[in-house]
């Protein structure tokens, strides 16, 4: 039985980890993030190791709707998304008053807006 699951963040850091042990668990991935090139080097080595498919979507979630476009992406493969791990984000260090507003602003979109825009759950038919 298929068993897919759709990891955002999945280019490096534990988003990359999350893909490496499910893909060793014989499970197919769709892996997500804005640098098509590690996601690319991602897929040809886990489809290699371990016969799984892993598809492949490049997409910056920090932009005005990112998420949304995701979605779509998502439902035109037409594969149903049985694990979802809301990933990607990015943790802003120092005082507020010393930060530059546009970066507290990208985080949020980040951070907070993407991943209540993204579904909580897939149904098995990919919705
Ligand atoms: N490591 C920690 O100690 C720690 C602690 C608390 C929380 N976290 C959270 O856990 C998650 C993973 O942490 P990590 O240490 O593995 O981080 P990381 O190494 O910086 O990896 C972040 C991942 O998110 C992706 N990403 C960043 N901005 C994106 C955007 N605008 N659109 C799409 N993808 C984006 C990056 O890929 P691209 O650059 O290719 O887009 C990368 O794949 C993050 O949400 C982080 O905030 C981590």
């Amino acid at each position: 039985m298929p068993n897919t699951a759709l990891i955002t963040g999945a280019s490096g850091g534990i988003g990359a980890e999350f893909a490496r042990y499910h893909s060793s668990k014989k499970g197919d991935l769709i892996i997500v993030a804005r640098r098509l090139d590690e996601l690319n080097m991602l897929k040809r080595e886990l489809e290699l190791a371990h016969g799984v498919t892993v598809h492949v979507i490049a997409q910056d979630l920090g932009e005005t709707d990112g998420a949304d476009a995701l979605i779509t992406t998502v439902d035109a493969l037409d594969v149903p998304v049985n694990i979802l791990i809301k990933n990607a984000g990015f943790g802003g260090h120092g005082r507020h008053i010393d930060r530059k507003l546009a970066d507290e602003h990208a985080m949020i979109d980040l951070n907070i807006k993407a991943l209540v825009t993204l579904p909580n759950v897939y149904s098995s038919t990919g919705q």
